[in-house]
C-alpha cells in the first residue's frame, strides 16, 4: 500500500507553507535522534531540502565506481515535491552500499513511476534486495501506480520496511531487473534509525508479547524477521507528517477513508491532562497528537449497539501480519474500570472481549498500545484485513475506542515480504487516465476494456447459466427427499453437475474389469485405476459389491454429498454409474494413494515434517469446508488417515462420505443415534458413550490422525505394552509429562522445532478432549497448524536448532520406545485393529463395516 510521502505544494502557497513548517520546526520535539540517518536522491548530483525537513543528498557515494547504472531525469516533472527530478536506472543489476550501525532501521523506497530519458515507463519490472531479505519481486512499478488511483500523490510509490541489522557494518541494497528487456530504477532512498523494541519484541520481557489471535498463545515478533509497513493510521481526518514525528520521520495516515461506515466520529482531545509515557510506552512512541485524537463510534447506545466500527484494510494474502492497537483515555467521563469496555474483532476472530483502557492503564493520559498477530492464509487475490470493534453489553457507556493502528507485513520464511503485483487496472483506469498528459497507452487500454466488457458478459452469462442449473438440480434432491423411497435411484440421481457412465463405458475404462487396473480392495469391493474420454483423463472407479440395500443408501449418499461439494480439499466425484445391479463410483485419481500409505506400513519413503504438516492443514481445511463452507453443516463421520488421499502434488483430499450427515439437527439424526458409525482407533468417545453427533466428532478423529502424523504408527496396537496399546491415551500421558518428543516418528528426527513440537501437540491433545464443546472448532486447528508451519519455515530457514531425539524433553528412552513401537507398526501381518486390506486401499472402506466388522 503507497501512503503520501509528501505533500503537494506549488506557487504562491509554496512560501507559506515553508514560513509555517519552519515556525512549526521551532517548536517541535524531537524526542528521538537517529544514529543513522541517510536519505539520498537517487540520480541527482546535488544536495538539496525538502519541506518535510528532509535533507536529500547525492548518492554518488554509495554506489561502487564500477556499477553499470546510469542517472537520468525524468521526462515529466513530478506535481510533488521529493527526490522525483531524476531517477538511478539500469538494465543490469546495481548495488547500494550503506555504512551503519548494528540495530533496527526503517528503510523507505521512493519512486516516481515516468518515463525517463531512453526508459520508456511500462517497461521497468524489477526485484529489491536488502541484505537477507527481498523487499519486490518482479515488481511492475507503472502497473502498480495505474493500480493506486489516490490524486493526492500521482505516480508516486512509497514503500517503508522495517529490518534488524545484526552485526554487519555495512547494508546492501541491490536492485536487480526482472528481465533483460525490463529495467530497475529508484529514486529515493531512506534509512532510519530506530529504538529497539520500538516494534521488535524484547526477548526480555515476556509479559507483553504480541498475542496470536485465535489461539491462547504469543507471538515474538524476532530480529531476525523484516517488517513492511502496511498502514500507520491515526484516527481522524487529517494526517501527522513525517516533520511532525518523534524524529523517525513517520507519517501518519487519517483513518477515515478505510472506515466501512463513515457515521463514526473523531475527537480531539485538548483537555490540560498530560500524558505519562512509561517504560513499555516511551515518549518517542508516537507524537502527542496520535493520543489526543481518538475514534469512537457516536453517542447513541442503541445504534452502537447494533454495529461494528469497521476499518478494511487491503493486504496481501499468505503472509502473517502484526497489528499495533493504540489506546489512551482522555475522557473525563470514564473515570473508573467497567465504565468503557469493548470486543475487538481482526479477520473476525475474537481478539479480546475485555478491551477496557482504564482497566489498563489506571488513570487518564496514559498511552497503551496492544499487539495482536493474525495469518492471512493463502489466496489467488489481495484481501482485506478488517479490524471490527464492539461495546460490551455490561459497559456503562456502550462505546468503543482507539487512537492510532499500525499493521507490518512479517516476512516468510523465505526472508522475503513481496506480495504479487497490483492487478492491472480496467475501466475506471481509463476514465482516471483521460485528460491527463500519458495518452500513449489510452487507445490500448480502451481495447483492454471493451475485451474486459466482452469477457465480463460472457462470464456473467455462465455464471447466470451455473445457477439455474445448480438450482433444477437442488430442486431435484428437495423433491427426491419428499418422495418416501430411495430405491428408485435412477430417477431421482442427480445428473447436472455429475456425470453419468454407462457401464459400457466403465468396462472400456477398466479393461472389463482387470485384475491388473486394481488398486485397492476392501471389503465393500475393488478400486480400479480407470482411463476415460479415450484415455486423457485417469479416474479411480469405486464399484461395490452389488445386492446390498444398506451399500446402495451409502452409495447414495456419497453421490449426494460430494455432487454438492467442491473444494480443493475434497476429493471430487466425477461421476456414477447404476447399471445392470452395478452400483459404481468414479473419482479423480489420487496418485498417491491414502495418507497412511506414506506413514508408517509401507515402503514408500517417509514424509519430511513441512510436508506432513502442508498435509494436516490441507485436510483441516477440507473439514472446515464441509462444516461450515456448504449450505448445511455436514459432518463426515469418518475421519482417518486412509480416508485422506494425496494427489500427485501432495495436496490432501478428504474422500469417502457414505457415512456423512447433515447435522446436527438433520432428519437422519435418530438412525445415527441408535447406531453408532466410523472407525474402531478414531471414534470420539462422548459420540460413542451419549450417541450425539455434532461436528466436534469429527474434530476428535481428526486430532487422532495428528498423532498418527506425529508419531507414525497406528491409533491402535495390540502387540504392545498395555499404557502404549492406544495412541491416544499414551500421547496424552506423555505430554502431561512434557516428553511427547520421546514418541515421535524416529523419521523425523532432527526437523521439528521444539516450540513447533509443543503447539502441534497442544493442538492434537486439544482436539482429543473428552468434552466436546471444549474441543476448537476446525478453523481453529487451521489457524495453529498454520502458524505452526510458519514458525518451523522461519525456524529452518534462520537456524539449525530443530528437535534432536529429544530436544528439549527428557530423551533417556527414546530410542527404546522408537524401536519397540516402529517394529509393530511396519508388520502389516501383525495382529492388529487395522486389517491387511484396508492398509492397500486408496479410497477406504465406507461399506467395508457390512462385511468386515472387524475393521470399525
Ligand atoms: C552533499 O552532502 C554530502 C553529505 O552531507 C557531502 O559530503 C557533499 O559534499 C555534499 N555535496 C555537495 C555538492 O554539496
Ligand atoms: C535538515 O537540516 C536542517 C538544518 O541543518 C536540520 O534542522 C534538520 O533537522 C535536518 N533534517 C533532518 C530530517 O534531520
Ligand atoms: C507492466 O504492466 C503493464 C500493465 O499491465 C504492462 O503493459 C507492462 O508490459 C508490464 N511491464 C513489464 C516490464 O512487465
Ligand atoms: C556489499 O557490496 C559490496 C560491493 O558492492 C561487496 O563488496 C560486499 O561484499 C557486499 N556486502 C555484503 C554483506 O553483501
Ligand atoms: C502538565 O505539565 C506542565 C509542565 O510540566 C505543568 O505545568 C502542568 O501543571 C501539568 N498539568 C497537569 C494537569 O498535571
Ligand atoms: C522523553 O523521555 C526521556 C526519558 O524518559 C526524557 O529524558 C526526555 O526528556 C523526554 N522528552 C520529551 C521531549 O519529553
Ligand atoms: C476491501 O475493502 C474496500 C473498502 O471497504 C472495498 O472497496 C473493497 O472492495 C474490499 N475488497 C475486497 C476484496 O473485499
Ligand atoms: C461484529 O463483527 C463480528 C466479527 O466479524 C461479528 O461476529 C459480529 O456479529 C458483528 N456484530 C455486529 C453487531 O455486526
Amino acid at each position: 500500500m503507497e501512503r503520501t510521502c509528501t505533500r503537494a505544494a506549488s506557487g504562491t502557497i509554496l512560501f507559506l507553507l515553508l514560513w509555517w513548517c519552519l515556525s512549526f520546526l521551532s517548536m517541535a520535539d524531537v524526542i528521538y535522534r537517529p544514529t543513522d540517518l541517510f536519505s539520498i536522491s537517487c540520480g541527482s548530483s546535488t544536495n538539496f531540502s525538502t519541506l518535510d525537513t528532509r535533507n536529500w543528498t547525492s548518492d554518488n557515494h554509495f554506489l561502487s565506481p564500477t556499477n553499470p547504472s546510469v542517472a537520468a531525469p525524468s521526462l515529466t516533472p513530478s506535481t510533488i515535491e521529493g527526490p522525483y527530478t531524476h531517477a538511478r536506472l539500469s538494465h543490469s543489476p546495481f548495488t547500494y552500499s550503506f555504512p551503519l550501525t548494528p540495530g533496527p532501521k526503517f528503510i523507505r523506497l521512493f519512486f516516481y513511476s515516468t518515463s525517463y530519458q531512453n526508459f520508456p515507463r511500462s517497461l521497468s519490472s524489477f526485484s529489491v534486495q536488502a541484505g537477507p531479505y527481498t523487499l519486490l519481486h518482479d515488481f511492475n512499478a507503472s502497473l502498480n501506480a495505474d493500480a493506486d488511483d489516490d490524486p493526492s500523490h500521482p505516480d508516486i510509490l512509497f514503500k517503508e520496511y522495517c529490518i534488524n541489522l545484526q552485526d554487519a557494518d555495512k547494508l546492501n541494497i541491490t536492485f536487480l531487473p526482472s528481465t533483460t528487456d525490463s529495467y530497475a530504477f529508484i529514486n529515493g532512498i531512506e534509512i532510519v534509525s530506530m529504538p529497539p523494541y520500538l516494534y521488535y519484541t524484547d526477548p526480555d520481557d515476556s509479559t507483553e508479547q504480541p498475542q496470536f489471535v485465535g489461539t491462547m498463545t504469543t507471538y515474538v515478533v524476532e530480529s531476525k524477521f523484516a517488517l513492511e509497513t502496511m498502514y500507520r493510521l491515526k484516527a481522524g481526518e487529517h494526517t501527522i507528517s513525517s516533520s511532525e514525528d518523534t524524529g523517525m520521520l513517520r507519517t501518519w495516515d487519517a483513518d477515515s477513508k478505510y472506515l466501512e461506515t463513515k457515521s463514526e466520529e473523531s475527537i480531539e482531545f485538548k483537555n490540560p491532562t498530560n500524558l505519562s509515557f512509561t517504560k513499555k510506552i516511551p515518549n518517542y512512541t508516537a507524537p502527542d497528537q496520535v493520543f489526543r485524537s481518538v475514534r469512537n463510534m457516536g453517542r447513541d447506545a442503541s445504534i452502537n449497539m447494533r454495529n461494528n466500527i469497521t476499518w478494511q484494510l487491503t493486504v496481501d494474502s499468505g503472509f502473517t501480519y502484526l497489528l499495533r492497537l493504540y489506546f489512551c483515555e482522555l475522557n473525563p467521563s470514564v473515570d473508573e474500570a467497567g465504565v468503557l469496555r469493548f470486543f475487538i474483532f481482526i479477520h473476525d476472530q475474537l481478539a479480546t472481549d475485555w478491551a477496557d483502557v482504564f482497566m489498563w492503564t489506571k488513570q487518564w493520559g496514559v498511552p497503551v498500545v496492544k499487539e495482536y498477530v493474525v495469518i492471512i492464509s493463502e489466496n489467488p487475490k489481495k484481501v482485506n484485513l478488517s479490524l471490527k470493534m464492539h461495546p460490551h453489553p455490561e459497559s456503562i457507556i456502550q462505546d468503543a475506542q482507539i487512537n492510532a493502528i499500525e499493521i507490518f507485513k512479517i516476512s516468510n520464511y523465505r526472508s522475503s515480504l513481496a506480495g504479487p503485483n497490483q492487478d492491472p487496472p480496467l475501466q475506471t483506469a481509463v476514465v482516471s487516465r483521460q485528460g491527463s498528459n500519458k495518452k500513449k497507452g489510452a487507445s490500448k487500454k480502451t481495447l483492454t476494456a471493451v475485451t474486459g466488457t466482452v469477457f465480463g458478459v460472457l462470464l456473467l452469462s455462465f455464471i447466470v447459466t451455473f445457477f439455474f442449473v445448480k438450482r433444477k438440480k437442488n430442486i431435484g434432491i428437495e423433491s427426491k427427499k419428499v418422495g418416501t423411497s430411495r430405491r428408485d435411484v435412477s430417477s431421482s440421481l442427480p445428473t447436472n453437475l455429475c456425470r453419468h457412465f454407462s457401464i459400457a463405458e466403465i468396462r472400456a475404462a477398466t479393461n472389463n474389469f482387470d485384475k491388473l487396473f486394481v488398486v485397492g480392495v476392501g471389503g465393500f469391493g475393488d478400486v480400479y485405476k480407470g482411463y476415460i474420454d479415450d484415455g486423457s483423463t485417469t479416474v479411480a472407479i469405486k464399484r461395490l459389491k452389488p445386492g446390498s440395500q444398506q451399500g446402495l443408501n451409502e452409495f447414495m449418499n456419497e453421490i449426494e454429498m460430494l455432487s454438492q461439494l467442491r473444494h480443493l480439499h475434497l476429493v471430487s466425484l466425477i461421476g456414477y454409474c447404476y447399471e445392470s445391479n452395478e452400483m459404481i463410483l468414479v473419482y479423480d485419481f489420487m496418485d498417491r494413494g491414502t495418507l497412511r500409505d506414506h506413514l508408517y506400513g509401507t515402503d514408500n519413503p517417509p514424509l519430511s515434517w513441512n510436508q506432513r504438516l502442508q498435509i494436516c492443514i490441507g485436510a483441516a481445511r477440507g473439514l472446515h469446508y464441509l462444516h461450515t463452507g456448504a449450505k448445511q453443516m455436514i459432518i463426515h463421520r469418518d475421519v482417518k488417515s486412509t480416508n485422506i488421499l494425496l494427489n500427485e502434488k501432495w495436496v490432501a483430499k478428504v474422500s469417502d462420505f457414505g457415512l456423512s450427515r447433515i447435522g446436527p439437527t438433520g432428519s437422519s439424526m435418530t438412525h445415527v443415534s441408535t447406531k453408532v458409525k466410523g472407525s474402531v482407533g478414531y471414534l470420539d468417545p462422548e459420540y460413542y458413550k451419549r450417541q450425539r453427533l455434532t461436528e466436534k466428532s469429527d474434530v476428535y478423529s481428526y486430532g487422532v490422525v495428528l498423532l498418527e502424523v506425529l508419531c507414525g504408527r497406528q491409533p491402535l496396537l495390540r502387540t504392545v505394552e498395555k499404557k502404549q496399546v492406544s495412541l491416544v491415551d499414551w500421547a496424552k500421558h506423555r505430554h502431561e509429562k512434557g516428553s511427547l518428543g520421546e514418541i515421535v516418528d524416529p523419521a523425523l528426527k532432527g526437523q521439528i522445532a521444539p516450540h513447533c513440537l509443543r503447539k502441534f501437540g497442544d493442538v492434537a491433545l486439544s482436539c482429543l478432549l473428552e468434552d466436546g464443546s471444549q474441543r476448537p472448532s476446525m478453523n481453529d486447528v487451521v489457524g495453529v497448524l498454520e502458524f505452526v508451519l510458519q514458525l518451523q519455515l522461519q525456524e529452518t530457514a534462520h537456524s539449525d536448532v530443530v528437535w534432536e531425539s529429544g530436544g528439549d524433553y527428557e530423551s533417556s528412552t527414546t530410542e527404546d520406545m522408537f524401536s519397540s513401537s516402529h517394529s509393530n507398526s511396519s508388520g502389516l501381518n501383525s495382529t492388529s485393529y487395522g486389517n491387511k486390506e484396508s492398509d492397500r486401499l486408496i479410497s477406504e472402506n465406507v461399506f467395508s463395516e457390512l462385511k468386515d466388522p472387524k475393521g470399525r
